[in-house]
């Protein structure tokens, strides 16, 4: 189930460091040992050092030694909701492949695509 995999998210997201855009995002990535890695945005006053919080987990789940990925779900305050950005599915594809994206708001909605979904024609190491 996802619920627990979203109210983490939903916590993360109480962490996002967004002083600027005031957008608050959370994630939480559950990897395939069923442990769940969190994060949110962490901006930065140029702006374009900004790092989104889908970004963050898996950059940090890599780092804490997580290699396998089964879903990831991501929280903001939007009715329709925030899906990662185009950078994001680019690194989300890198590390995870098409895992399941578990997309949520703070009212309780949520939808659920496979990455491959959001992202059908991705470029990665096969084409090198
Ligand atoms: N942001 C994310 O964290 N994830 C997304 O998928 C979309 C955008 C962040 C980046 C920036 O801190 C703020 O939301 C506004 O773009």
């Amino acid at each position: 189930m996802s619920g627990a995999l979203v109210q983490a998210a939903l916590a993360a997201r109480g962490n996002a460091f967004a002083p600027y855009s005031k957008f608050q995002v959370g994630a939480a990535l559950e990897d395939a040992e069923g442990r769940v890695h969190t994060d949110c945005n962490v901006e930065n006053a140029t702006y374009g050092l900004t790092v989104c919080g889908e970004r963050v987990a898996v950059l940090k789940a890599g780092s804490e030694g997580a290699r396998k990925f089964r879903r990831i779900a991501i929280a903001a305050d939007t009715d329709a909701l925030t899906p990662p950005c185009g950078a994001c599915r680019q690194i989300l594809w890198e590390f995870c492949g098409d895992i399941e994206v578990v997309l949520a708001n703070l009212g309780g909605k949520t939808e659920s695509y496979r990455l491959k979904e959001l992202f059908p024609k991705p470029f990665d190491g096969s084409y090198l």
